[in-house]
């Protein structure tokens, strides 16, 4: 059986980041439950913020952030973010990642939602996190060993301590196990997210006993391509950052008078305004009649519409918001340590609080680039000698599973955009006839690959659902219509979830 010194449970951008700044020091295994080329940072379409500007400073950048995030973010997070992104960006552009540019030779940048300044780079138009995956993929090759179609199904816990994983081959002793493996977008029925993001870290962090945190804030992207009833794919606010606007049916101009950034104002926001009028029983489009080269600047938008037969060239393509980032996660100190010795976590999976109540545009795949290679400092400087004790078989879960449908029913439907006590109640009391307590104590061993999403949907959709009814105001991405207002008393406050609550 193959052994590390690191084992790292999924493949996106953050786990490629730790691997690519570890694998000279350590010796690294990757599991993924997919393909290397499966996860939402592969479909990364608008691109990395960073002040890289002669007209921006890391401090506007870092104020962009907290207004977001509706000042619920951790500061020094964000300072670390803003602050080392531009070197640890330009340090791969040095190694031969390349960015879209312009006739003179500088980086093409774009602008997005909430952002004071043009500072978005992006790689081939729309295809950021493509081209930031394979660069990775590329220089990884060989020099670390990935598996995958591999499903990490429990933590090795002994005496408080993370010792490895359990996988459908076997158990696999490490010194460190570190989570990236993504969000959990797909707990609801419209997303962005790629197949595999179904919150599988953070439910084996739970499971494990590790502290998860802010699960509430969920983020919804105002704009997906919206094709008979169902959300297709996504359209980067990028497009919106070159001049598309939102407009109704009868043409009315919907962000008019709802916040000083119209189209350009927080993702919650412009998401909300639109729940709303869709609720009304309208239908919103995006109006792309200005922006010339639509076709060369977002090709991948331009040929998903024409897959779906929507006419890029008419000028208006319907939109809808879907499930987008979890700003909540495994919680982590600045170094990417856990609440457990030997588990670590990193990129959406992880909570440093960097994102507060709503993540601003562009900052995700800059949080994994920044986070992952500080974790792998700390992860070099570690001296722990690899424990392993036998562990046995535990027992299977007995009761009934939900559908992944069902789950992703409930949760669009009571803990959407706007939730009240009354929807989260009826959302809770359906998830706990679901054994919650079994789930938790049993051998995930035993389940069938389908059995292991709609378990790990179980528990997110739980945790998202209970931490809801607890936060009693509405703050970035959790917007509660009996609590609409944000109240101070929740400023900061972090709801924080332990597995004991249950076992008590
Ligand atoms: C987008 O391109 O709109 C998504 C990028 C992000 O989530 O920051």
């Amino acid at each position: 059986m193959p052994q590390a010194d690191v084992i790292i449970v999924g493949s996106g951008l953050a786990a490629l980041m730790t691997a690519y700044h570890l694998h000279e020091h350590k010796n690294v295994m990757i599991f993924t439950k997919t393909k290397t080329r499966e996860s939402n940072s592969w479909l990364a379409q608008g691109g990395v913020a960073a002040a890289i500007a002669k007209e921006d400073d890391w401090r506007l950048h870092y104020e962009d952030t907290l207004i977001a995030g509706a000042f619920h973010n951790d500061e020094q997070a964000v300072e670390l973010l803003v602050r080392e992104g531009p070197a640890r960006l330009l340090e791969l552009v040095k190694e031969g990642l390349q960015f879209d540019i312009d006739e003179a030779g500088q980086f093409q940048l774009g602008n997005e939602g909430a952002h004071s300044r043009r500072r978005i780079l992006h790689a081939g138009g729309d295809q950021t996190g493509k081209a930031l995956v394979s660069f990775l993929l590329e220089k990884l090759n060989g020099k670390v060993t990935v598996i995958e179609d591999e499903s990490v199904t429990d933590l090795l816990i002994s005496d408080g301590r993370c010792l490895g994983v359990k996988t459908r081959t076997g158990t696999h002793y490490a010194n460190a196990v570190v989570l990236s493996t993504g969000g959990c977008g797909n707990v609801y029925a419209f997303t962005s997210n790629a197949p595999p993001a179904t919150g599988d870290g953070i439910a084996l962090a739970y499971r494990a006993g590790a502290v998860v945190s802010d699960m509430e804030f969920v983020q919804f992207h105002p704009t997906m391509l919206y094709v008979d009833g169902k959300a297709v794919g996504l359209i980067s606010e990028a497009v919106r950052g070159e001049g598309a606007i939102l407009v109704t049916e009868d043409g009315r101009r919907l962000m008019e008078h709802v916040h000083p950034q119209r189209d350009l104002a927080p993702r919650d926001i412009v998401a909300r305004a639109i729940h709303a009028e869709m609720t009304r029983g309208g239908h919103v489009y995006l109006d792309i009649s200005t922006i010339p080269h639509f076709h060369t600047r977002f090709p991948t938008i331009a040929a998903m519409c024409e897959a779906y037969g929507v006419d890029v060239n008419g000028g208006k393509l319907p939109v809808v918001p879907g499930a987008h980032f979890l700003m909540g996660g495994i919680q982590v100190d600045l170094s990417g340590k856990t609440s457990l010795p030997g588990l670590y976590a990193v990129g959406e999976a992880a909570c440093t609080g960097v994102h507060g109540a709503n993540r601003l545009a562009s900052n995700s795949l800059l949080e994994g680039i920044v986070f992952g290679a500080r974790l792998a400092e700390t992860l070099r400087n570690e001296q722990t000698n690899r424990l392993e004790c036998a562990f046995y078989e535990g027992v299977p879960f007995t009761k009934r599973l939900p559908s992944v449908s069902n789950i992703q029913t409930m949760m669009t439907k009571h803990v959407g955009i706007v939730r009240d006590e009354i929807s989260l109640t009826t959302a809770k009391q359906w998830f706990e006839q679901f054994s919650i307590y079994e789930l938790l104590v049993s051998d995930w061993s035993f389940f069938s690959d389908e059995q292991l999403t709609a378990a790990s949907l179980l528990l997110n959709g739980w945790l998202i659902t209970t931490s809801a009814l607890k936060r009693t105001e509405s703050r970035g991405g959790h917007y509660r219509s009996d609590y609409p207002k944000e109240e101070a008393y929740w400023k900061k406050r972090r709801i924080e979830r332990r597995k004991e609550e249950l076992l008590a």
